[in-house]
């Protein structure tokens, strides 16, 4: 277990998906469209919905590699996976998925990724990308895997990094002191060293455009409204024990300001997508 149960990750997929930077995507798809078939890695990739986001726009032949430390995470991928394809068959190393007009082979490792090798090349990495991690990495571990990736000129694409930016509307006097010691938890070892938290996607753009690459960046902002009330209650439960944690004084108001919110018309998390290339 790590933290990011299956419920969670079901809740915030389709806001994910509908959230990324489109101009960023295309870039992405623009880059591989010549080929016929591309290898890619995810890191941390929960219960695979990175793949189902990319996969109509890389080319037909795909031979996914989905690395999470989670064992249960990866059970739950593959059977998502498999409820998201037409069609789909156990292969000798995970399962073969068929999806419109792609061919997709899915590899499931489960590792500690600060602990692995970090050029991939163990498994032929062509594009390494991640969503929602690199919020939760240090700059050590991200420049490791930049010079990782460089030395093989391996494109990365990391999408939805939490960017430091949250708003309720209506907004609460308390709002603005809960986010900082909310993004003062960000910056907490979350496993790989001090985390890069809201710096995340301002950092990979640096490191990659200091090597040279081609790198463009954009907002994948969360815009959430009474629909996602589902989301709303989760995250704001979520930003109130971070808060609390890092701020004990803040916690007798808490419970308030997590109630306040409940009924929010509107509320946007920020994010940043990153897509960088040799
Ligand atoms: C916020 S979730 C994102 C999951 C997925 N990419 C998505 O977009 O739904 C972060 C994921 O990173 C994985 N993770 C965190 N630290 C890890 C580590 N050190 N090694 C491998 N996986 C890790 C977690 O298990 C979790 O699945």
């Amino acid at each position: 277990m790590s933290g990011f149960d299956d419920a969670w990750l079901a809740l915030r997929e389709p806001v994910d998906h509908a959230s990324r930077d489109a101009a960023v995507a295309e870039r992405v798809r623009r880059h591989f469209a010549s080929r016929a078939s591309l290898t890619v890695v995810d890191l941390g990739c929960g219960t695979g919905s990175n793949l189902r986001a990319l996969a109509l726009s890389l080319p037909p032949r795909q031979h996914w590699h989905l690395i999470d430390g989670d064992a249960d995470l990866l059970l739950a991928a593959r059977r998502r996976l498999c409820d998201w394809a037409d069609g789909s068959r156990p292969s000798v190393t995970g399962v073969v998925l068929e999806k419109g007009d792609r061919r997709i082979d899915v590899r499931f490792e489960c590792a500690d990724l600060t602990a692995r090798d970090l050029t991939f090349a163990d498994v032929g990495a062509e594009l390494v990308t991640a969503a929602a991690l690199f919020d939760l990495v240090s700059r050590d571990w991200l420049e490791r895997l930049v010079d990782g990736l460089s030395d093989r000129k391996v494109p990365i694409y990391s999408v939805l990094n939490y960017d430091g930016v949250a708003h309720w509307h209506p907004a609460d006097p308390l709002d603005a002191r809960v986010v900082e010691a909310f993004n003062r938890h960000q910056r907490g070892d979350k496993g790989f060293g001090p985390a890069l938290g809201p710096a995340a996607a301002g950092t990979l753009a640096r490191l990659c455009q200091d090597r040279g690459h081609a790198t463009w960046s954009g907002d994948s902002p969360w815009r959430l409204l009474p629909a996602h009330a589902e989301l709303v209650a989760a995250l704001t439960g979520g930003f109130a024990r971070a808060a609390g944690e890092i701020d004990p004084a803040l916690r007798d108001a808490l419970a308030g300001w997590v109630e306040v919110h409940a009924a929010v018309d509107a509320v946007t998390i920020g994010h940043r997508d990153v897509f960088a290339h040799p």
